[in-house]
């Protein structure tokens, strides 16, 4: 195989150890998280997340080749998966297959992932019968936010059955793993079971197959956002600030730079070469 991790190798983990995923948007981050994960997903959230966008719709193609790019570089053991970003797939299968094959060829990926349930089954069937395995996203598709009027729970009540058509209908048109975002956990449990492809849940609680969260959010990069299903595993976000503050404070003081960060004029003599 081309990469020691394929689509096909997650779809065969369903029910083994669960998949562990994270965003990645740069190499480094993409180098610390390859150190551990199975996939690096190259998420359409980088808009919000590192662009300061109010919501994933304004996300290009070129961004994600961009990202794309950097994640494939900082990946040697775990698979990358690019997001097909709002506006490059729901026109038509033709179009859909025209922007994954770019977002394949020009990044290295091996995968990408979309948005879209039954309704968009015949793109992914198109898609994987012409080489570009994919990975489903169902229950909170936040490119479908004005549509949806904001970013609650899905699936549950009466709209339970809705959820369990969209996973039934993806995993038959061949996506080779499905993400079940602020899916309800009783439900999300009942899709597990049912499907024979691995459920990679946000959101969704424990019994999936795989777990994924936003890189940042789980680091805690934001002091605002903190929503529910994101438990933070540290808080750089209060300890780049308090750094920056620092620095702030010894420059004004003229405390930094010292002359160990500094260049002498005139070099020291050099000790005899033993
Ligand atoms: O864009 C993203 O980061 C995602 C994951 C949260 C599933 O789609
Ligand atoms: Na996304």
């Amino acid at each position: 195989p081309v990469r020691p991790v394929m689509p096909v190798d997650i779809m065969h983990r369903k029910g083994g150890t669960p998949i562990v995923c994270l965003t990645a948007y740069t190499t480094p981050m993409a180098r610390l998280v390859d150190a551990h994960c199975d996939v690096a997903l190259v998420g359409d959230s980088v808009g919000m997340v590192l662009h300061g966008m109010p919501s994933t719709l304004g996300v290009t193609m070129d961004m994600m080749i961009l990202h794309g790019r950097a994640v494939v570089k900082g990946c040697q053991k775990a698979m990358p998966v690019i997001d097909m970003p709002w506006g490059s797939y729901e026109e038509s299968p033709q179009q859909a297959f025209r922007n994954a094959s770019r977002l394949m060829a020009e990044t290295g990926a091996p995968a990408v992932k979309l948005e879209g349930g039954k309704h968009m089954a015949e793109t992914i069937a198109f898609l994987t019968r012409r080489g570009v395995p994919v990975m489903a996203h169902i229950g909170l598709t936040p490119q479908s936010v004005n549509v949806l009027g904001g970013y609650k729970v899905v699936g549950r009540e009466a709209e339970a059955g809705k959820v369990m058509v969209d996973a039934e209908a993806v995993e038959a048109s061949g996506a080779f793993a499905v993400v079940l975002e602020k899916v309800p956990e009783g439900l999300s449990a009942r899709v597990t079971q049912r499907l024979r492809i691995p459920t990679i849940g946000i959101g969704a609680g424990l019994r999936c197959d795989g777990q994924i969260l936003v890189v940042d959010d789980m680091l805690g990069m934001f002091t605002e956002f903190r929503p529910k299903f994101v438990k933070r595993y540290a808080d750089l976000g209060r300890t780049a600030d308090e750094a920056i503050a620092n620095y702030a404070a010894e420059v004004r003081a003229r405390a930094f730079p010292q002359p160990e960060h500094a260049f002498p004029d005139v070099l020291p003599p050099k000790g005899p070469k033993s």
